[in-house]
């Protein structure tokens, strides 16, 4: 075993999106192309030597090559550890909780969350530091910087190391801890939720049906679903990590994880439905008949958020990225706790949780988390869901309905065109900047000024606030891997009860209208609507 210094050249482009570097399976498998951007990482840090590096992913296509590559590559840099999940199995939000149960020095997690898998589809990288979250942007800037002169890599011609057999072996001096990837998350539930009065829940009839999506969720929610809680043995369906997520796209929402929804609609279907996606840190949270939307989940678990053993105390403060519905700022203001607003991309709620500013955070793109770990987390969602449903004994639908009736309802939709030409793209956005709207009461692209350590974003999306309080938000995705994804953020608050069962399509029709004429959208895209709608 001899360690190698690789000569290599820059690759274009590997500049971290909103998490991690996404690209094509393809792009990733170029010589030397994952050996750059894993060097770049390397020397972007300083003070790891002999310190413990965690690497895991959600199990899609390369994943196993990829664990190969860092492992050796560690070694020839001078960690002392690297704990890897079994199989290179790990959800993002167990990376996180294992980072910061054994205070590793970082991570490294392999995914492209909900993008689909396979040799032809997507692969992703990134780095998770000591805090077991996304690394901010300071580091992220470092590793892209690095990548525009790298020059040469480490790493050590050895075998491929035994990634099945859980224990620790030593390989070229450095020690490889394989462990059990869902022990120490399930454990950390267990502390977090009334575990007992879920099981009795499950004891008394109540069915559920989790959708793993043929991701990596699936190992997770059998262990703590089925064998923990008492769930009925098929609760979870598409359980098992296929590489290729059995050919899907493991996005939870209704689209994607229709099978999930055609159950629960059933006559006799589940009392609560639930999905993750492709890395476990989505989720979606549906009834009988009734979809919940990731921005009214974050402001439902906020308001009964005490009726679980680790939240008892109460909450410090509540997080949401700028786009997702102000549906949680009313509870925080109910509750006379501080409502954060961020950027896109849960990096910027590391330091409030880190400085106890925050306790729940969320996005509207079906992320939900808290202060347990630094990123969100799927299951945990599904698990605090059901605390409150076992201790509320009452159905989702009348849970939310409920909480409408007590605070409005923020009426929300996400309008999606994906695959646009990247160019036409960047003209929608600077043509919205430049716009003149008097009738606004708010026309910007978004800067946040981090109040920790005052680190500043800009251009984080356009804003058009009226001076009703509704309002429409554009901005460009940061994680596709193909052209430009356009994102519309629609939104409108309706205090009168008697419209709060209205569809959001038609409850927002004018605002729809009004947004695809001020970006001129179908002119500049082609478009004449959107690709997905959530
Ligand atoms: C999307 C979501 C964002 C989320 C990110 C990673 O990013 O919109 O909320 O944090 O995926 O899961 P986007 O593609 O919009 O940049
Ligand atoms: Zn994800």
């Amino acid at each position: 075993m001899t360690i190698q210094t690789i000569q290599t050249t820059p690759f274009e482009g590997q500049k971290p999106g909103t998490s991690g570097l996404r690209k094509k399976v393809k792009v990733f498998r170029q010589p030397h192309y994952l050996e750059n951007f894993v060097q770049s990482i390397f020397d972007s840090l300083s003070g790891f030597a002999g310190k413990t590096l965690v690497v895991g992913g959600d199990g899609r296509y390369h994943n196993r090559a990829a664990v190969q590559t860092i492992l050796k590559m560690a070694c020839a840099n001078g960690w002392g550890k690297v704990m890897v999940g079994q199989g290179g199995i790990l959800s993002t939000p167990a990376a996180s909780c294992v980072i910061r149960k054994f205070g590793t020095f970082g991570g490294i997690v392999l995914s492209a969350s909900h993008n689909p898998g396979g040799p032809d589809e997507d692969f992703g990288i990134k780095y998770n530091i000591g805090n077991g979250g996304p690394a901010p942007e300071g580091v992220t800037e470092a590793i892209f910087a690095k990548t525009k002169t790298i020059s040469a890599y480490r790493t050590l011609e050895a075998p491929d190391i035994d990634l099945d057999r859980l224990g620790t072996q030593t390989v070229g001096g450095m020690t490889v801890e394989v462990f059990d990837p869902v022990a120490d998350y399930a454990a950390l539930m267990e502390t977090l939720f009334d575990f007992a009065a879920i099981r009795a829940l499950f004891t008394n009839g109540f069915r559920m049906c989790f959708d793993a999506m043929h991701a990596v969720t699936g190992p997770y929610a059998v262990e703590i679903l089925e064998r923990r809680l008492g769930a009925a043995p098929g609760t979870v369906i598409n359980g098992t990590p296929r590489e290729d997520f059995g050919g899907g796209h493991p996005d939870p929402n209704l689209v994607h994880a229709h099978e999930l929804v055609e159950r629960l609609n059933a006559p006799d279907g589940p009392d609560f439905g639930a999905a993750s996606d492709g890395d476990g840190d989505r989720n979606m949270i549906i009834g009988k008949n009734f979809y919940v939307t990731p921005s009214d989940s974050l402001a439902v678990l906020a308001a009964n958020a005490t009726l679980c053993p680790g939240y008892a105390k109460g909450l410090k403060g509540i997080a949401r990225s700028m786009p997702t519905s102000a549906a949680a700022d009313r509870v925080a203001e109910k509750l006379g706790i501080p409502c954060y607003e961020t950027p896109t991309g849960w990096k910027f709620f590391g330091n409030l949780l880190d400085d106890g500013r925050a306790t729940l955070c969320g996005e509207e793109s079906f992320g939900t988390g808290s202060d347990h770990v630094r990123e969100k987390d799927g299951l945990w969602a599904v698990l605090m869901w059901l605390n409150v449903l076992a201790a509320r004994k009452d159905s989702v639908a009348a849970i939310v309905r409920g909480h409408w009736a007590d605070y409005g309802r923020n009426v929300y939709s996400r309008h999606d065109y994906e695959g646009i030409d990247a160019k036409a793209a960047e003209g929608l956005m600077e043509h919205l900047r430049g716009l003149s709207l008097p009738d606004a009461a708010t026309h910007d692209d978004f800067a946040y000024t981090d109040p920790v350590d005052g680190g500043v974003s800009k251009k984080q999306g356009v804003r058009v606030i009226f001076k009703d309080g509704s309002r429409i938000v554009y901005r460009l995705s940061g994680t596709g891997t193909e052209g430009a994804t356009l994102r519309v953020y629609l939104e409108r608050f309706e205090p009168d009860p008697a419209k709060h069962d209205i569809d959001p399509q038609v409850a927002l029709a004018d605002l729809i209208a009004l947004a695809g004429q001020l970006a001129e959208i179908e002119a500049r895209t082609g478009r004449k609507a959107p690709t997905v709608i959530t």
